[in-house]
């Protein structure tokens, strides 16, 4: 199959189902299937796991479980392994797990940044700033997250320039990639664009991801209208795992097999075996006693069992 020229060859995907798709979790998980869970996805292919974050554990207690579930981990050359740190506190207590990337998120609305951190956009700076520092100064790669760039479950819709203000911000403090989120997955193609070219006013193409959940259903064609403007890189979530504690109602991510299976549909590389990601997408649906919201896993495993 011939690609189209303007589309990247190959995707990066950062699967973030141990954390965005946990965190959300009211049944406690084991540290133990999370661990699984990461073994699975890198047995899989995937070279990016986001998996946990240093957030209080008042606020989200799912997430209690990060040093045990870093140092449980048995890493594979090759493969990056990132957590969300809020916080000096949060990266801190990071650092002695040994992350490959860390990320600082913030929000677009000053409503969600109040509601998810506790703290305005100009506050939660003052508190990224030091963490981004140390960060570097230890050679950990800084991520950063644009929450709501698409909507907002409270102050509903968002205009672009304020995606690009919260870049701007990001990019001052020396935040190194950022990644347009769409926290409650309400955006549309034409809003990914605009989302996406108000980011890159203040980071380059090669710093730039999406994270699109997927509660309307439009989390693919967001990827697609992405990929479009030449974005080669993406946070998924295996079984589309997810949400977050703060924006109720709000589903998970994209599904990775999905992606994955778009992706290799239209001749782009991954190097994500899609067998191997279903049957780890089955494992932790099993383990949550649910079934996966991957339209494909479903798919492939009626064909399975046909
Ligand atoms: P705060 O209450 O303003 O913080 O919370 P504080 O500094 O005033 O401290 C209050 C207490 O929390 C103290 O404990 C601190 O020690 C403790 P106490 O004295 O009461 O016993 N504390 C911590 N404990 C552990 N780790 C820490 C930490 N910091 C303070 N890092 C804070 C501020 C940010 C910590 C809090 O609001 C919080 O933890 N929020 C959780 C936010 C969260 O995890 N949200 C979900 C992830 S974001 C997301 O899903 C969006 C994303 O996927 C992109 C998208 O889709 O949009 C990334
Ligand atoms: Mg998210």
């Amino acid at each position: 199959m011939s690609v189209n020229k303007s589309l990247p060859h190959r995707v990066k995907l950062v699967d973030v189902g141990p954390r965005d798709g946990l965190q959300n979790e009211k049944q406690p998980v084991p540290a133990a299937i999370k661990i699984e869970l990461v073994h699975r996805l890198q047995n899989a292919g995937l070279k990016e796991i986001e998996v946990t974050s240093f957030v209080s554990p008042k606020w989200v207690p799912q997430m209690a479980d990060n040093a045990q579930v870093m140092a449980g981990i048995e890493r594979r050359e090759g493969v990056r392994y990132s957590v969300l740190t809020p916080n000096m506190k949060g990266f801190e207590a990071a650092l002695a797990s040994q992350p490959d990337e860390i990320v600082v998120f913030g929000a677009v609305t000053e409503t969600f940044s109040q509601k998810n951190i506790n703290c305005s956009i100009a506050e939660s700076m003052e508190r990224f700033a030091p963490v981004v520092q140390a960060a570097r100064d230890a050679g950990i790669y800084v991520r950063g997250a644009l929450s709501c760039a698409l909507g907002c479950p409270y102050e509903g819709d968002v205009a672009p320039d304020k995606v690009s203000y919260l870049a701007g911000l990001m990019k001052q403090i020396g935040v190194q990639h950022v990644g347009v989120a769409d926290t409650i997955g309400v955006g549309t193609p034409r809003k990914v664009e605009a989302a996406i070219e108000a980011t890159l006013k203040h980071f380059a193409l090669k710093d730039v991801s999406g994270h699109f959940h997927d509660t309307y259903g439009q989390a693919l064609a967001n990827t697609l209208a992405a990929l479009q403007l030449g974005v080669w890189q993406f946070d998924t979530s295996v079984a589309g795992l997810g949400g977050c504690p703060y924006a109720k109602g709000a589903t998970g991510n994209v599904a990775t097999e999905d992606v994955v299976y778009m992706l290799h549909g239209m001749g782009i590389e991954t190097g994500i075996d899609l067998d191997q990601l279903i049957d780890a997408g089955v494992f932790i649906s099993q383990a949550l006693g649910r079934k996966t919201q991957s339209r494909v896993a479903t798919a492939v495993l009626n064909k399975r069992s046909a």
